[in-house]
């Protein structure tokens, strides 16, 4: 090393002295990452709810626990992006407040499906529950898998009201009323109830703040 490099801190002894580089890069990615996500927190297009926008309903909640239990986010977003194609077929893009309720979020990353954002009333229950059986009975090409079980396995006596309360510690508005009533909907239902009644749900409350919203109106 010549003498004229090593008595000032320069690129190059950053650059060759690994333990450094390591230190400063944490250190610059660190504060980026403060500087981008904090105001996250405190801004209200983020964390307000999206008018129309409910907390899930029991028996929706449970459709969405077994919607993460039986990994359907690997193959499906639920976010539309501000792209003219993502627009026309799956409808006005998605708004962070859409999510507000959601904990955690399942806006997926993968899409060899297309994205659920916006599914809600675009098929029947009963196309629903023959496609969960068995896609190709309706998609003739899905390479979907069947989830012949859910429509076998009932959703009674599951501890609804245990996660409804760990959703208002999070700040999810339940009333005690609904966490109370929260048993009595789930009577004689199956786990395909369920995520129809979620999938049913989805992106449907929020569809007409969001056109809204991306017409420029608010
Ligand atoms: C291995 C990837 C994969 C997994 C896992 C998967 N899907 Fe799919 N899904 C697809 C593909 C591909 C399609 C498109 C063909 C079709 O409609 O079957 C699709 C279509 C759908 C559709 C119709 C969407 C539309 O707009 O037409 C719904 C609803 C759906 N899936 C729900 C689910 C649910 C609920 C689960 C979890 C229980 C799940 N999927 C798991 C691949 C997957």
């Amino acid at each position: 090393m010549s003498n004229h490099e090593s008595k000032r801190f320069s690129h190059a002894t950053i650059e060759r002295n690994t333990g450094l580089l390591i230190i400063l890069s944490i250190l610059v990615i660190s504060f980026a990452g403060l500087v981008q996500i904090v105001p996250l927190f405190f801004q209200h297009s983020t964390t307000q709810a999206v008018e129309g926008v409910e907390p899930y309903d029991s028996l929706r909640l449970i459709g969405r626990d077994i919607y993460i239990r039986e990994g359907c986010v690997g193959c499906h977003s639920q976010q539309i992006r501000m792209l003219q194609s993502e627009v026309q077929r799956y409808g006005p893009y998605s708004l962070a407040g859409e999510s507000a309720f959601d904990h955690p979020f399942l806006w997926g990353s993968k899409r060899t499906g297309p994205d659920l954002a916006r599914v809600g009333q675009r098929y029947s229950d009963e196309w629903h529950r023959i496609h969960l059986r068995d896609p190709r009975a309706v998609v003739p090409e899905s390479n979907m898998p069947a989830y012949p079980w859910l429509a076998k396995n009932t959703v009674e006596g599951t501890n609804v009201q245990r996660r409804m309360e760990v959703l208002r510690q999070l700040g999810v508005p339940y009333t005690d009323e609904q966490i109370a009533a929260a048993p009595e909907a789930l009577k004689g239902k199956t786990e395909e109830d369920a995520i129809v009644a979620y999938l049913q749900g989805l992106g449907v409350a929020s569809h007409d703040a969001a056109a809204r919203y991306m017409a420029g109106e608010k």
